[in-house]
C-alpha cells in the first residue's frame, strides 16, 4: 500500500518541523508495512513574493487527488497578514470542504502545564471546530469605505446542513472516544440568538434521536474558557463554531503545554484532509534547529489515523509520550535540551 501525501512545508520553521515529521512517518511506515510517497509543494511566502501566486488552481487539483495533506506553517514577515492565510490555508479548507477542525487538548506526562494542580488525568479533551462557515465564510462588505460614515459588516453564516454535519461528526467522535461520553456544545445562546439557536436545536434533536446514550452539555463560550482553566476535567468533547473554535483552541494549546506540542486536523471525512502543527511559522527561530517538531510529529500521527493506520498512529503517540516524559525539558523552542533533529530522531527511535 502506498499513500500519496502532499507536503506543504510552507514558511519559516515549517520546513524544519515537517522534515522531522516525515522522518517519523517513514519510520512508522517501515514498521507497519505501508509506504508513503511525499509530494512537496513550495506554497508560501517565498513563492508569493516571487510570483504573486498563493495557491494556483493546478496545485489545488493535485491536492484533491492525494490521500492527505501535511502542512508545516504559512506566514511570512514580508507578506501582509491575511494574504497567505486566506489564499492558502483557508482556500484549502474551503475548496476541499474540510468541514471539521479537530484539535485534541491532551497533556502528556512530563509536559508542563501552566495550570496548577492539574495533570494528564485532568487535561484530556478534544475540540471539534466547524471549519467552513461562521464568521470565516467571508460574507459581508464595506459601505462608504474610507469615509467617516464607513460601515463594515461581517456576517456569521450557519447553515442547518453545515451545523448538522459538524454536530454528527462530534457525536460520532464522542461515542468512539473512551472517556466520559459527554459532548459539550460551546456557544453564546444568550446573545447570538439566531446562530446558536440553530446550533442548540440541532444539537438536542440529533442527540436525542441518534445518540441518546451520550450526555449532552452546553456552555457559553465565555464560561467555557473559564472552565478550561479552572476545571478542564469537565470536558470530554467540545463542539463549537469556527470563530469560537479558533479562540478556545489557542487556550487549549497553552494548557496542554504550548504550541510546540499542539496539533490539529482539517478533516473532510469523505475527502482529502490536511494535518498541521498549530503553531505558526516562527520566523525568528527559522533555520536554527531549535524549533519543537513534536506538534508536527503529532499532526503526522493524526494523519495516519485518518488513513486508517491506527496502529502506526498509536505507535507514534507512544514514542512521542516517551520523549516528553524522559527527554524534552520544555516544549518551548530553544529550551528543549535537544535540537529539532534530535527530537525527531528520538521519536523515530522509540517507535
Ligand atoms: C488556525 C489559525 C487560522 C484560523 C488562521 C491562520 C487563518 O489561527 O488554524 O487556528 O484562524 O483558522
Ligand atoms: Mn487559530
Amino acid at each position: 500500500m502506498t499513500y500519496n501525501i502532499a507536503v506543504l512545508p510552507g514558511d519559516g520553521t515549517g520546513p524544519e518541523m515537517v522534515r522531522e515529521g516525515i522522518k517519523v512517518l517513514e519510520a512508522a511506515g517501515q514498521k507497519q508495512g505501508f509506504k508513503l510517497a511525499f509530494h512537496p509543494y513550495d506554497l508560501g511566502g517565498e513563492r508569493y513574493l516571487r510570483t504573486g501566486e498563493t495557491l494556483p488552481d493546478s496545485v489545488l487539483q493535485e491536492l484533491k487527488a492525494c490521500n492527505a495533506i501535511y502542512l508545516g506553517a504559512v506566514g511570512h514577515p514580508e507578506v501582509k497578514p491575511g494574504i497567505l492565510e486566506t489564499g492558502i490555508l483557508l482556500k484549502i479548507r474551503f475548496s476541499l470542504d474540510q468541514y471539521i477542525n479537530l484539535r485534541p487538548v491532551k497533556l502528556y506526562p512530563g509536559v508542563h502545564t501552566p495550570i496548577k494542580e492539574k495533570g494528564p488525568g485532568e487535561i484530556d479533551f478534544v475540540v471539534v471546530r466547524e471549519n467552513t462557515e461562521g464568521l470565516y465564510a467571508g460574507v459581508g462588505g464595506f459601505l462608504k469605505k474610507g469615509t467617516p460614515d464607513e460601515v463594515a459588516v461581517q456576517e456569521s453564516v450557519n447553515t442547518r446542513r453545515g451545523v448538522e454535519r459538524c454536530l454528527r461528526f462530534a457525536f460520532e467522535y464522542c461515542r468512539k472516544r473512551d472517556r466520559e461520553k459527554k459532548l459539550t456544545l460551546c456557544g453564546k445562546t444568550n446573545v447570538l440568538t439566531y446562530a446558536f439557536d440553530l446550533w442548540e436545536r440541532a444539537f438536542h434533536e440529533i442527540g436525542q434521536a441518534d445518540y441518546p446514550e451520550l450526555q449532552r452539555d452546553y456552555v457559553h463560550v465565555d464560561a467555557a474558557v473559564m472552565w478550561m482553566v479552572k476545571n478542564p476535567e469537565w470536558f470530554d468533547v467540545i463542539v463549537t463554531d469556527n470563530m469560537f473554535g479558533d479562540i478556545i483552541t489557542d487556550l487549549g494549546a497553552m494548557i496542554q503545554g504550548g504550541l510546540g506540542i499542539a496539533a490539529g486536523g482539517n478533516i473532510n471525512p469523505k475527502g482529502v484532509s490536511m494535518f498541521e502543527p498549530m503553531g505558526g511559522s516562527s520566523p525568528k527561530y527559522t533555520g536554527q534547529n531549535v524549533i519543537n517538531p513534536l506538534a508536527a510529529i503529532s499532526a503526522g500521527a493524526m494523519l495516519l489515523e485518518s488513513l486508517g493506520e491506527e496502529e502506526a498512529a498509536a505507535a507514534i503517540e507512544g514514542a512521542l509520550m516517551r520523549v516528553c516524559r524522559d527527554h524534552v525539558k520544555s516544549m518551548q523552542a530553544g529550551q528543549m535540551g535537544y535540537s529539532t533533529r534530535e527530537v525527531g530522531d528520538l521519536v523515530a527511535r522509540y517507535l
